[in-house]
């Protein structure tokens, strides 16, 4: 890895996120109101070869592993030709292609984007209790969830490789009696199961009250298996890994409440409707959108103006005017400069 994306803080910025809709089929309790959230009016999203074009720089620069995130991603019609183009890119260095699901329709999906060059499925799973489910979603569909698991296990079988890890996040009375129904999981299957506390947030009734902190799920686990492992983490993990000594699956834990791990975290983020984000929480954000369609009288870039546009040099002058309304923080330019932006 060269220099390219590296930051003040040396991380090295090769991980990219890219959420393809806001839009969601389920509403969890704690991310989305019932009557769902405001959208952005079309126009305002990137189209898919906006996302593909800057998939492509991305790569160029370094980046090797793309995630697609949402809202749901699979909500999005043409995500399967996204993933397509996307994947083409394993040519210029692209080594891993990543879905966070909540694998509602997965199933129907799954095989054309294995073939596209998936490599990794994250599936936002809380409960094994199909009552629950609902409870927790405020929709129908855990048999759907668990099909979408089950083709991915047996796909695995005859050789597809899809890393699988499931998200699971504990909210107390509310689904932490199934920590260790989770963690059987992973007993006979190969699967990754993380535990993720609760982020109570703004517009999000729930209350710290709710929240299960890692070292209390540690607990009741170890309780259950004392001679539960500490396993190695990769350099980037946001997760603390552990095993369960003779099972094929591992358990995480994903402490955003009561750990901070912002010091190893080289995720770049590109919302939906086109802003570059460096980190979660900041508010700072960078149309990379606008800078792209400046040669295109602001107007989304279809497959046809893509061809004619000679986007990168483009992208290149109008980033010196991309810093006017000051919202670029100095990590964010420094990722825009690598880039070439
Ligand atoms: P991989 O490491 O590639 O498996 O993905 P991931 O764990 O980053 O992604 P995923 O979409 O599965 O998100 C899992 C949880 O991590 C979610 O609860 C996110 O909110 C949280 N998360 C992802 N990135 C960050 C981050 O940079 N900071 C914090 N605090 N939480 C994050
Ligand atoms: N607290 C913790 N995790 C959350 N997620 C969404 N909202 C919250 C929250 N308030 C999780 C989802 C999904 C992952 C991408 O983020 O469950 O697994
Ligand atoms: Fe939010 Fe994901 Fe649940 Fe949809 S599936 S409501 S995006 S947490």
């Amino acid at each position: 890895f060269s220099e390219f994306l590296t930051d003040t803080f040396n991380r090295q910025h090769d991980y990219l996120r890219i959420s393809v809709t806001e839009r969601c089929n389920l509403r969890c309790l704690y991310c989305m109101p019932e009557e769902g959230i405001e959208l952005s009016p079309q126009p305002r999203l990137l189209t898919s070869p906006e996302i593909v074009y800057l998939s492509s720089l991305f790569v160029s620069q370094g980046v090797s592993k793309i995630r697609l995130t949402g809202g749901e991603p699979t909500v999005r019609k043409d995500i399967v030709p996204l993933m397509q183009d996307i994947g083409k890119l394993r040519r210029d260095g692209l080594r891993e292609l990543c879905l966070t699901t909540n694998g509602i329709s997965l199933h129907r999906k799954l095989d054309p984007m294995v073939e596209a060059g998936l490599t990794g499925v994250n599936l936002s799973l809380d409960t094994l209790d199909p009552f629950q489910y609902q409870i927790m979603t405020r929709r129908k569909g855990f048999e759907a969830v668990m099909k979408s698991i089950d083709r991915i296990l047996e796909m695995n079988k005859v050789g597809a490789g899809i890393k699988l890890k499931i998200n699971c996040v504990v909210m107390r009375g509310m689904n932490d009696r199934e920590i260790i129904q989770f963690v059987e999981m992973g007993r006979e299957k190969p699967i990754e199961v993380r535990f993720i506390e609760y982020m109570p947030f703004d517009g999000n009734k729930w209350n710290q009250g709710k929240m299960f902190p890692y070292q209390e799920m540690l607990a009741v686990i170890r309780e259950k298996y004392p001679d539960l492992e500490k396993v190695a983490d990769h350099k980037n993990d946001t997760s603390k890994t552990y095993k369960v000594p003779g099972f094929v699956g591992q358990i995480g834990f994903i402490t955003s409440m009561t750990h901070n791990f912002c010091g190893t975290c080289n995720r770049l983020r590109i919302t939906s409707d086109g802003n570059l984000k460096v980190c979660l929480f900041g508010n700072s954000e960078v149309s990379l959108r606008d800078i792209i369609r400046r040669e295109n009288n602001g107007e989304p870039i279809d497959e046809d103006a893509l061809k004619e546009l000679q986007l990168l040099e483009t992208v290149q002058s109008a980033a010196r005017l991309s810093d006017e309304g000051g919202l670029i923080n100095e990590r964010e330019r420094e990722i825009l400069d690598v880039i070439g932006m």
